[in-house]
Formats: structure tokens, C-alpha cells, sequence
């Protein structure tokens, strides 16, 4: 996710904003830049590719003159990582600096608009949409801060925007979807993505609601206008005593259910792709003599997943490979071979390695991949990025789901079905919303105070739900290290079964779809002492334990695992571990 963070007072901006960049790195970028305003000398902006250090030293960040400012580190969505790219971005006319982080759905639209105006662009990015759009309204007549508003309202998707005005001494912002916090000082405020940003100058907070618009004056005053309301508002002010680490994880213990969290907005986010990408990848699937899908761990049970997907939506089959068992196959690729290679880091060597066999048979790669400029990225011909931003925790847990959305979305593409696609996964909002409440997390708390002494746990499924048991094992087991297999539920009486004694849990996982044979399995298992948990859209008597999961049909494994996501990170913390760092094992596996 990108960090943005805006200075006004009677110091030295730069400073304050280079400091306040450092402390957002951990939410991850590839770029970095910063703009200060200073009444004699004007509107100075230093920007380029890199670690905020790097640039400082390349570009001297803290000669910059001014006490306003606004500062930017940028994680690619939109855009190759360059200099071009980097925020902030400005207007036509060199008067409107802009730094957002968000995605502008629109933005093509809007572009295109602009340029029939006479607007000129120098960036891949939707972001430099924004100045021009905001000049195109000053043009009209209006004031800076009018036009703001009127620009901000034709802006569709996640955004959170601060912008600086060439003789103007003040910092104009708005919020919809992406964070933004505002810190009030002595003679000074601040503004950014994240408390950890300003958090050594100001423990007084005011939180910007969605559709808030901000102005932070020359007077030090901060108005609040509601843009749904048309009005001023007022806010809250509330006063933090966290340390910089506790403010990076927000409300949470550990950054696990942090990331659980925010898949509110991240499956959004992934299902908000570039169309001529998306469009380009599906019919690489649709003109292909053979399409793998080739990944390892979670992603491989997404791409496990995808592949039942694909066979309902359009009709195809994919082969799904372990990345690791890849070069068997290399003798069977050819020219006209198409590689799906899914991976949330674009390091895992496993991954890299079956890449470079299809290269060497000159099949196709595509990637679906988190982080901009990663192995991965670089050597596919094309790429589809999940928006996640990045994933701290070890733990694949909104990427998992973010993969699933862009695999689900590309399925619906190449079947000529992209708009129901699209809005199926607008539709998962809510239940996301409601599967990582608090309510939702105390009723799993109780089912993980019966399981935090277990031995064992199974997890079985059907069709889609087979590979949502086998991601629910792992989460289980890397985690919280109690054994935990995941089976398909047609599977269990050749063998597993013996396992089955009187209280051993087992997770099952059911649709409309699979119900009758999986609650006859599950009936089995508790004929043998099992310990039933249900995770389904309708409790049955069968069920010791229940976990409603609305229905959602080819989109069950994005909902159904987030119950068992939160299960996981339960039994960790229950039984005295890191969730964020479990033994063993790292985020990147980038080792044979
Ligand atoms: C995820 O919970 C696991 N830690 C692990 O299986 C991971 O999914 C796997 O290593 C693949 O990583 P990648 O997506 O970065 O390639």
C-alpha cells in the first residue's frame, strides 16, 4: 500500500516528511517523493525509484525549502516502477502537486476526457489524472479548494488524496476507501496514511471518514467537509499512547489479523484490474495449446481452485502443477504452451525455476504476482498484480484471497462474462465485512478454546471446497503447529478414516453444491467419535460446531476460508506463539 503523509506548520517540511516516509516503509513501495512549498521560492518537487534513503542521497530531499509539504511512497499498481511514475504528480500548468494512494476505477475515462481538452501525460499512472483534472475545474473559474471537490467527486474506487497549490499556503485532502488520519500539533498538523508518520510530533488524532474533505490552513486550523453531506462536519479528536511498532499494526495484536482484516477492501482491490491487461491475458488462455498453472503452498491451492473455476465458468481445463514438480513436464511444452505462474512475493525459487524451463521451450508466461519488479514480474510477458499491497506477516492471507479474486475474475473474462465477474466480487463486501467482525471473531475464539489442546485436526471438502480444506490445513498447521491434513472428502474411507477416534475435530467444508455427499462423509467420521465443525450457509444437526458462511457459489473459497484464517491465528496466539513469525519458515521461500 502506498504511504502518504502532508506537513504544515513553522519548521522545515522536508525534514518532518522524509522522517514520517521512513516510518511508513513497512507498508511497503518501490518509489518515493516529496513536494514542498515555500512562499519565496515556490513549489519544489524531488522524486525517483527506490528506498527513501537512496533517493536522499541521490537528491538531497532535505535541502528542500518551505514549512509545507507533502510526501509519497508508491507501490506500483498502475505502472512500471520509474521515475515517471513516482509521486507526486503534477498538473499541466506546474501549479497542482497531487499524492494519492488508492486506485482511480475511472481513470481512463477521465484521461481521456482531459486529453480532448488539451491535457498532455507523462505517466503510466491513473494518479495524474487527478492535478489535471483539478487544473481542468480551476479553469472553469473555481477556487483551488472548490475545484478539489468537484474533481475528487468525479473520482470512482479507493482514494486518499492530499494536493498543494502554487501560492497557496495550505494542504487540501480527501478520503474514500483508503486510510487517512489527520495529527493536530502545536502551531503545526499534520496528515497522513498512517499514525507511525507523524506519531513522535503528535499523539492528538482526528480519523477522516469516507467522502470526508479536508483543509489544513496557513492558520493552522483543519476543516472537515463531508462531500456526501455538502457540508461542514465536525470529527472526534482522539489521543493515541502507542509505540511506532503498535501504530504500524493499528487496532491489532499482530499484523496476521491486521492483514485478515483489511481483505474487506483488498478482494476489491484485486478485482480492480487494468481491462486491456486482463483482456490481453485471457485471450493468451483462449489462443494457448495447453495452459498451466504452476505455484507452491497457498498460491498453489488457490491456483488448485482456479482450475475448478475455470472448467465451470469457461469451460476449459488448466493443469494445476507444484512448482517444485514442474520439470517433469518440460519435455511436454512447446511454442505455443501458456505458464500461469502464480506467486504473492515473484521470489519463491521453485517458482523461477519452472519459469525458466518454459522459457527454455519458449512457452508464454504470465504472472500473477503482489510485488512490482520481482523476479517473477520481470520475466513474464505479462502480468495481472493483486493490489494487496504488502503481506508482513509469513502468513498468505489476503493474497490468498486477492489470487483467488483476480483467477476468479479471469475465468469470468475468458468466458465473455467480465461484467459479472466484476460485480460478483463487488458483491462480497459485505460478507467479508461481516466474516472479519468482531462478532465473528469472538464466535471462532470459542471454537479455538476447544481445539488449542488438539493433537490433530482434518479438514475435507468437495469440488470447490477440496482445495479450501487443503489451505485450511496449512494455515492451521504453520501456524498454530498442531498437525492438521486436509482431505477431499471421496477420500477419507480409503484410508484416512482409520485415523478417526472419539473427539478428533474435522472441519467441513460445505456448499449447496457438494451437500448431501459431504455431510454423508461428515456423518461417517462422527459415527467414529469425531468432532464435527461446519462451515456451510446452513447449520445441520450433524454440526457439534457451526460457522455460517453465506452461499456464494463459484466465490465460496474466497468467504469460506476466512473463518479458518481467523481460527488459525486464535490457536497461535492461545497457544503462546507469533502468529507473524512462525518457526520455521519465511515469508519468501527463495531456497531450493
Ligand atoms: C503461505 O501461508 C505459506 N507460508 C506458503 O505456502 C506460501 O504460500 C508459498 O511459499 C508460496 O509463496 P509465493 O506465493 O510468494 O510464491
Amino acid at each position: 500500500m502506498c504511504g502518504i503523509i502532508g506537513y504544515i506548520g513553522e519548521k522545515n517540511a522536508a525534514g518532518i516528511i522524509y522522517n514520517g516516509l521512513k516510518r511508513l516503509e513497512y507498508r511497503g513501495y518501490d518509489s518515493a517523493g516529496i513536494a514542498t512549498l515555500d512562499e519565496k521560492k515556490g513549489i519544489q518537487v524531488k522524486k525517483d525509484i527506490g528506498r527513501v534513503e537512496d533517493i536522499n542521497r541521490k537528491l538531497d530531499f532535505l535541502s528542500m525549502d518551505g514549512t509545507v509539504g507533502i510526501g509519497h511512497t508508491r507501490w506500483a499498481t498502475h505502472g512500471w516502477v520509474t521515475k515517471e511514475n513516482a509521486h507526486p504528480h503534477v498538473s499541466n500548468n506546474k501549479k497542482i502537486y497531487v499524492i494519492h494512494n488508492g486506485i482511480v476505477e475511472n481513470y481512463q475515462g477521465i484521461k481521456s476526457m482531459l486529453q480532448g481538452n488539451g491535457f498532455n501525460f507523462y505517466s503510466e499512472t491513473d494518479t495524474e489524472t487527478i492535478p489535471n483534472l483539478i487544473e481542468f475545474e480551476m479553469r472553469k473559474g473555481k477556487d483551488f479548494e472548490q475545484a478539489t471537490k468537484d474533481a475528487v467527486k468525479q473520482l470512482d474506487g479507493y482514494y486518499a488524496i492530499l494536493a498543494m497549490h502554487e501560492g497557496e499556503r495550505k494542504i487540501v485532502a480527501a478520503r474514500n476507501g483508503s486510510p487517512l488520519v489527520v495529527g493536530l500539533g502545536k502551531n503545526e498538523n499534520f496528515i497522513a496514511s498512517d499514525i507511525p508518520a507523524f506519531l513522535e510530533h503528535t499523539k492528538t488524532v482526528m480519523y477522516v471518514h469516507d467522502k470526508d474533505f479536508i483543509v489544513l490552513n496557513g492558520n493552522y486550523e483543519v476543516k472537515f467537509y463531508s462531500l456526501q453531506e455538502g457540508r461542514e462536519v465536525s470529527r472526534p479528536i482522539h489521543s493515541v499512547d502507542w509505540s511506532i511498532e503498535q501504530a504500524q499494526k493499528g487496532d491489532f495484536d499482530h499484523f496476521m489479523m491486521k492483514e485478515i482484516s483489511e481483505q474487506v477492501e483488498t478482494v476489491q482491490k484485486a478485482a480492480n484490474q487494468d481491462e486491456s491487461t486482463l483482456f490481453a491475458v485471457a485471450n493468451a488462455i483462449k489462443d494457448a495449446k495447453g495452459v498451466f498453472f504452476v505455484a507452491c503452498g497457498s498460491s498453489y491451492h488457490a491456483c488448485l481452485s482456479a482450475s475448478y473455476i475455470f472448467s465451470k465458468i469457461a469451460k476449459m481445463h488448466i493443469n494445476v502443477i507444484l512448482a517444485s514438480e514442474f520439470s517433469n513436464y518440460e519435455d511436454y511444452l512447446t511454442p505455443q504452451t501458456l505458464v500461469i505462474a502464480v506467486s504473492q512475493s515473484g521470489e519463491t525459487i521453485d517458482v523461477l525455476d519452472a519459469v525458466r524451463a518454459a522459457k527454455r521451450k519458449n512457452a508464454e508466461i504470465i504472472s500473477i504476482v503482489n510485488v512490482v519488479g520481482s523476479s517473477l514480474h520481470r520475466s513474464s510477458d505479462h502480468a495481472l498484480m493483486l493490489n494487496t499491497g504488502p503481506e508482513v506477516c509469513v502468513l498468505s492471507t489476503k493474497t490468498y484471497t486477492a489470487q483467488l479474486a483476480v483467477l476468479a475474475l479471469l475465468a469470468h473474462t475468458v468466458a465473455g462474462r467480465y461484467e459479472e465477474g466484476k460485480a460478483r466480487l463487488k458483491y462480497l463486501w459485505n460478507i467479508i465485512y461481516n466474516l472479519t467482525s468482531a462478532s465473528t471473531r469472538d464466535h471462532i475464539r470459542r471454537l479455538a478454546d476447544k481445539l488449542k489442546d488438539k493433537e490433530h485436526i482434518f479438514t475435507i471438502g468437495r469440488g470447490l471446497q477440496y482445495p479450501t480444506a487443503l489451505e485450511a490445513a496449512l494455515k492451521i498447521k504453520e501456524v498454530s503447529y498442531i498437525h492438521a491434513e486436509g482431505f477431499s472428502g471421496g477420500e477419507l474411507k480409503h484410508g484416512t478414516i482409520a485415523l478417526i477416534e472419539e473427539g478428533t475435530p474435522c472441519i467441513v467444508f460445505s456448499s449447496k453444491e457438494t451437500e448431501m455427499e459431504i455431510i454423508s462423509n461428515a456423518m461417517e467420521i462422527k459415527a467414529r467419535g469425531g468432532y464435527i465443525i461446519g462451515v456451510n450457509s446452513e447449520n445441520n444437526e450433524i454440526f457439534d460446531f457451526f460457522i455460517k458462511t453465506p452461499d456464494v457459489g463459484i466465490l465460496n473459497p474466497i468467504t469460506q476460508i476466512i473463518p479458518i484464517q481467523i481460527l488459525s491465528y486464535q490457536l497461535a496466539v492461545l497457544r503462546g506463539f507469533d502468529p507473524d513469525k512462525p518457526r520455521n519458515l519465511a515469508k519468501s521461500v527463495t531456497v531450493k
